[in-house]
């Protein structure tokens, strides 16, 4: 499982973005209907923004071009090339990327005139693309990322559990201002008409059980020994879920949270971009459940639930931890011996591992319980 990629470890978040699959492909096929109609005919270009190792990015962009396909006629009567930017950091998996999409069952398989895959290594609070060039931007399960960390929560590694209320509201006035950012360099990058679809995630009021296991780990490390004390104050996950409200901020005449998930009965004028809420979808979701091993044994079925939990968290916290267990190490002096420096930071990033599995399991009383998710999406135009 050690260095697992986050494809393996990522079916629920996977399960998510499919989920939205007909949400995106309508975005894109409304703007080119409109595009037919200015007489523009060259390449359609897309943009995923935090797109990951390859498969939620390929299954995405397959959808696309099938919807383009499937709708040539309404769209200009002949294919346009589908030319997609997958964005992510520098240390993203770039060739597994670029042999899935490119691969025989890759939507870039082929190559032009149907479709071409490209990259863009830096944060995506960057420009990415010229003015104008755009016709789609999705961002899957990525905006919680903080660009800029203002300081360590100091109990623990999780934000939506901490109780450190300068260091929270401090990381909330960031991610609200990288929010702006993402909207402001989007809103330039994307042709008259074009969509942004942005998904994210929501958690029960205090974290919900799942992430007060993680929030937790570093500080029972710290009591057993394995991690010294600053090393548990200084290691936070530097992931913000920004509150729905915090996100529909930027928007006129929308009051909270709407009520009913899908389009909006108005679309809602941006304050100052010339950006069009169109539509909030939200639903509960609980992946955890559509993975589970089926066993007739119900502790065989808890025991897989937990398993495949730990295995997905392992998937996106990995690179973060073995982090934290380095620095952890160096501070007491292990860099001496580099083999045995090594071993000591793989035993501490297991044992974070069995750690986190032991508190999922003592905090759901044993049992598999719903994630207390939700997942939401926004569909933006450009005007
Ligand atoms: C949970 S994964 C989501 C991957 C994929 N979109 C999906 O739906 O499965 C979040 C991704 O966002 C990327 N990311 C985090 N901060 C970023 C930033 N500032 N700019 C670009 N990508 C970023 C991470 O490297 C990671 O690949």
């Amino acid at each position: 499982m050690m260095g697992e990629s986050y494809d393996d470890a990522s079916h629920w978040q996977q399960g998510m973005a499919r989920r939205w699959h007909s949400v995106v492909t309508e975005g894109m096929i409304k703007t080119l209907k409109g595009e037919r109609e200015r007489g523009n005919q060259g390449p359609v270009w897309a943009l995923d923004c935090g797109c990951g190792h390859g498969t939620a990015t390929e299954a995405m962009m397959a959808a696309v071009l099938n919807a383009m396909q499937e709708h040539r006629d309404e769209i200009g009567g002949h294919l346009r090339c589908l030319c997609v930017i997958h964005n992510d950091l520098p240390s993203n998996r770039w060739s597994e990327l670029f042999n899935t999409v490119n691969g025989p069952w890759g939507y870039a398989a082929e190559g032009p005139p149907t479709a071409m895959a490209f990259a863009s290594g830096k944060t995506m609070y960057e420009r990415q693309a010229p003015d104008e060039s755009l016709h789609l931007v999705v961002a899957f399960t990525s905006i919680h990322w903080m660009d800029h960390q203002p300081r360590p929560l100091s109990d623990g590694l999780v934000f939506q559990c901490s109780t450190d209320t300068e260091a929270t509201q401090a990381w909330l006035q960031v991610k609200q201002r990288e929010w702006e950012t993402f909207l402001r360099l989007r809103s330039a990058e994307l042709v008259p008409g074009g969509r942004i679809v942005v998904s994210w995630v929501e958690t029960e009021e205090g974290g919900g059980g799942k992430f007060k296991a993680i929030h937790n780990v570093m500080n029972i490390m710290a009591d057993d020994g394995w991690v010294s004390r600053e090393t548990a104050k200084k290691a936070c996950f530097p992931a913000t879920l920004l509150p729905m409200a915090t996100l529909l901020e930027p928007w006129e005449g929308i009051d909270g949270r709407p009520t009913t998930s899908g389009p909006l009965p108005l679309p809602a004028p941006h304050r100052e971009l010339p950006l069009q809420l169109e539509a909030v979808w939200t639903e509960d979701t609980n992946p955890a459940q559509q993975h589970t091993e089926t066993s007739d044994d119900d502790q065989e079925a808890d025991d897989a639930h937990f398993d495949k939990l730990v295995s997905s968290v392992r998937g996106w916290t990995e690179g973060m931890v073995t982090s934290f267990m380095v620095d952890d190490h160096q501070e007491a002096g292990g860099h001496h011996d580099a083999a045995d420096s090594v071993d000591g930071v793989a035993a501490k990033v297991e044992q974070f591992y069995v750690t986190l599995r032991e508190e999922l399991v003592r905090i759901n009383g044993h049992k598999d319980a719903p994630l207390g998710i939700k997942n939401n999406v926004f569909v933006i135009k450009k005007i």
